[in-house]
């Protein structure tokens, strides 16, 4: 069956909540950053809506599902992806984003107070993470006029892997990165096999993170991709 990829919308966020939680329940970097034993579902669901909310207005959120012209009922949401959209550093933040990333703080006080704490989140690890990432973002987006498409979120429901769900949640960005002449990043928390699949969607590797507390390590692997000029 043909899968289309379309905008996320406020009645997918459940299915799109669980499509994430279940892609990185193995991955390296939650696991360093969350406590297993506290880590808490429901608050991280409530957290992930949230974000998805925000994502609607303010980011490229994509659903990937099959198209069953034949079905009354909507098809499973079987993979999501989620970019922010290049930021000049010539264009001051607007008011607009300014309020919403505001709303999503409310949001996730909220979140806080209702389940009585971060749910497992190591905060200090958080933090470091953040640091490693700024420093990292500074010393890589070096083209300041046009920014970076960044690929914030990228899963494809296990069952469904490997059918080239993940090319059309990439292609949707890239394939609008390259007619605009702009350049990609993503910073991918798992070597094998996730290195070798961004290198087929044009991303090269160019620096790994090391973030580091009380002798545990993660590693994060930052990834750019050129703009195809053929496309411009
Ligand atoms: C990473 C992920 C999003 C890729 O999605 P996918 O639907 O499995 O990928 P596709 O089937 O579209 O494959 C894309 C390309 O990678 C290649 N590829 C897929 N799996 C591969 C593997 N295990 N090893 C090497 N190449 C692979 C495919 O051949 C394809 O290349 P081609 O189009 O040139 O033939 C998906 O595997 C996933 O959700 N993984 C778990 C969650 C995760 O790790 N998220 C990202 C955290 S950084």
């Amino acid at each position: 069956m043909p899968i289309q990829v379309r905008p996320l919308q406020k009645e997918d966020i459940p299915e799109v909540v669980e499509c994430i939680q279940q892609g990185f329940a193995d991955d390296p970097y939650f696991r360093w950053v969350f406590n297993a034993e506290q880590f808490n579902k429901q608050r991280n669901s409530s957290s992930l809506t949230a974000r998805c909310l925000w994502g609607i207005n303010n980011a490229l959120f994509y659903v990937a599902q099959e198209v069953d012209v034949a079905s009354t009922t909507p098809s499973p949401v079987l993979g999501v992806s989620c970019w922010l959209a290049p930021q000049p550093a010539s264009q001051p933040e607007s008011w607009y984003t300014w309020s919403q990333s505001l709303l999503l703080s409310f949001r996730q006080f909220l979140t806080n107070l209702r389940y009585l704490g971060r749910g497992g989140l190591i905060t200090k690890r958080y933090w470091i993470w953040k640091a490693q990432q700024g420093a990292a973002q500074t010393e890589l987006w070096t083209d300041k006029e046009r920014g970076y498409y960044f690929c914030n979120i990228v899963t494809v429901r296990p069952e469904a892997q490997g059918k080239g769900i993940g090319r059309k949640l990439f292609e949707v960005v890239t394939d609008r990165a390259d007619k605009e002449g702009v350049k990609c990043y993503l910073e991918s928390s798992k070597d094998e096999p996730n290195v070798k699949i961004y290198e087929k969607m044009g991303f090269e590797m160019v620096k790994t993170m090391e973030c580091e507390d009380g002798g545990e390590v993660c590693q994060l692997f930052c990834m750019v991709r050129q703009p195809k000029t053929d496309k411009i």
